[in-house]
């Protein structure tokens, strides 16, 4: 069993894909399918702390001893997220979560008709960078899933949501990213640190993950 370095601490995830319902049968998602973040639920539960999982739909098991919230919409995600944050210690964000909604959800399902069909679609709120305006004491760490210029536009947000940490992974490789068990990143510090980790899974990337937190939050 894990060393208990995280004891007394109150950790939030957050894991899977966010639907945005265009009707009541139909939705915009995407590839997420929660591994990293329940991953990271696991471990931070063996680790001793009490952890609080806001997940997307989705199959995986929720870890023993982790408080699971399960939402569908970015919108319900906020809510769930900004409610356990006063009490958490750290938050680490590895959803994906629409940056955009259908502007009207149809209460009939869309019947098919001529010629084609014009969705209009609003911004979700981003839910890191607004804990990154709110924050006091958490520590924050995000995810960036990039196909291009990952490191650059992993910094970039690190500042703009003002996070701790970034973990940066170029989901372009077929055995990192949506849907793989492996992964393989940087994690960019906010002090400008930067880690290079080998491809590796994502139940032993969640510790080096953590491994970081921990640093963080002694000192
Ligand atoms: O800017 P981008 O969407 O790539 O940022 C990725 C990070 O921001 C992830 O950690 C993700 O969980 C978080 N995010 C969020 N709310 C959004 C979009 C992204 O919390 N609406």
């Amino acid at each position: 069993s894990a060393v208990k370095d995280l004891a007394g601490r109150n950790i939030l995830v957050t894991a899977g894909g966010t639907r945005e319902p265009l009707d009541p049968v139909r939705y915009l998602g995407n590839r997420s399918t929660g591994k990293m973040g329940f991953a990271v639920a696991a471990a931070a539960q063996a680790r001793g702390a009490h952890v609080t999982l806001v997940a997307g739909p989705g199959s995986l098991p929720v870890p023993e001893g982790v408080d699971c919230i399960r939402v569908e919409t970015a919108l319900e995600m906020r809510e769930a997220v900004l409610r356990a944050f006063d009490a958490a210690d750290a938050v680490i964000k590895a959803a994906a979560v629409a940056d955009y909604r259908p502007k009207e959800r149809a209460g009939q399902k869309i019947k098919k008709q001529e010629g084609s069909l014009m969705l209009e679609l609003v911004r979700n709120p981003d839910i890191l960078k607004e804990l990154g305006e709110k924050k006091t004491h958490q520590l924050l760490v995000g995810f960036a899933a990039e196909t291009e210029h990952v490191l650059d536009y992993a910094r970039g947000k690190l500042e703009k949501k003002n996070l701790d940490f970034i973990v940066a992974n170029d989901v372009s490789r077929k055995d990192a990213g949506f849907s793989a068990d492996t992964n393989c990143v940087t994690i960019l510090a906010r002090d400008g640190v930067c880690t290079e980790h080998p491809l590796m899974s994502k139940r032993q990337l969640a510790d080096v993950i953590l491994d970081h937190v921990v640093a963080a939050l002694g000192r």
